[in-house]
């Protein structure tokens, strides 16, 4: 990622004429440097590789290669919707790997949330690396890389400690050259969404909510189990709904369960019921460094708890973490 600056005078992309004006621009420089060789992309589904996807899929088509990963840890019905926006709706050239079990089975037994983070960013790089050894004439590797990343990463070089060690896809070892395309490096996200929009993306893709790149990795707090996976997975699927039903999807920055390795006794059907706790996190914040806690109405955190320990097996409790950042990090690993 080189360290390029924002010119001064670059207008705000915020209306749907300047979004075309960016993409037309963009188009005309993609296909200049690309002539008719091929551009590698790893789509996570997130909206900064969706939304360069769909810019290279317009300027390039097929010469675009995009390659999904699905590491299992994504949220439920997302590497679906990868599947359906990309190959079926928009034709792209897309490599689908269903890398599930090769996660599970690395991660087995790996509580640290350190260990577990490197275990998910190295494995992603292996199978990408795989994937990009198969293909012939990839001369470009294209990034979802956007203008805070690159404040970011000048911030790091000036030597400010970071508290965890973020993955993000697209990393490569430094023997696979390959020329980078970062066509939206000088965008801000709200920017992101705009050009996300006029290129034809489903809103609910282009205004999704942040998720981190180790995904649901570290929402399965500790070691991470299938069954207890699972239970996550359903759970969070149940919360997302409810915060869409009553508005709250619109309103909170952030909201997602966390499940810890823990049980507590519960009863169900009359009978003992051990099971694990689902921890509701809703936070608003502005750049992610701080963050405040959304007040939630009873009556939804009450339907929320009525669905998620009827529906989900495995789950007894629902919890609610107050905590505000400091002293929590949004995340919980
Ligand atoms: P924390 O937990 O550090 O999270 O308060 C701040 C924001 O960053 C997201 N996050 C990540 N995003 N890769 C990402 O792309 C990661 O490894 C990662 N870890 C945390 C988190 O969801 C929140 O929005």
């Amino acid at each position: 990622m080189d360290s390029v600056r924002r010119p001064e005078n670059m207008a705000r992309i915020t209306t749907a004429a300047l979004a075309e004006a960016f993409i037309a621009e963009q188009v005309k420089e993609i296909r200049e440097t690309v002539g008719d060789k091929k551009v590698l992309l790893a789509l996570s589904g997130g909206v900064d590789s969706s939304v360069v996807a769909a810019l290279l899929i317009k300027a390039i088509g097929s010469q675009l290669i995009s390659v999904h990963v699905n590491h299992g840890l994504m949220r439920k019905g997302e590497s679906e919707q990868v599947i359906e926006v990309f190959r079926n709706q928009l034709k792209a050239n897309l490599v689908y790997i269903d890398a599930t079990d090769r996660y599970l089975d690395k991660l087995a037994g790996v509580a640290d949330p350190e260990k577990k983070r490197k275990i998910i960013g190295a494995e992603f790089i292996r199978i990408f690396e795989e994937e990009a050894r198969k293909l012939s004439g990839v001369e470009f590797l294209a990034q979802g890389t956007i203008y805070p990343d690159i404040l970011e990463s000048i911030k790091q070089a000036e030597g400010k400690k970071a508290v965890k060690s973020h993955h993000n896809v697209g990393g490569l070892p430094e023997d696979m050259q390959f020329a980078l395309i970062e066509p939206i490096k000088l965008l801000y996200k709200d920017e992101v969404r705009v050009v996300g929009e006029a290129l034809g993306l489903p809103h609910g893709m282009v205004y999704r909510q942040p998720f981190p790149g180790p995904g649901l990795g570290v929402r399965c707090l500790g070691a991470i189990t299938r069954d207890r996976l699972e239970a996550l997975r359903e759970a969070d699927a149940i919360l997302r709904e409810e915060f869409d039903n009553c508005g709250l999807a619109e309103r909170v920055w952030q909201y997602f369960i966390a499940v810890p390795d823990i049980k507590s006794v519960g009863v169900k059907d009359d009978s003992r019921y051990e099971g694990w706790p689902a921890i509701i996190r809703a936070v608003n914040t502005k750049d992610a460094m701080t963050a405040t806690i959304e007040e939630i109405p009873y009556p939804v955190l009450h339907k929320i708890t009525a669905r998620i320990t009827s529906e989900v097996k495995g789950i007894n409790r629902v919890l609610m973490d107050l905590t505000p950042k400091p002293t929590g990090t949004i995340e919980w690993e």
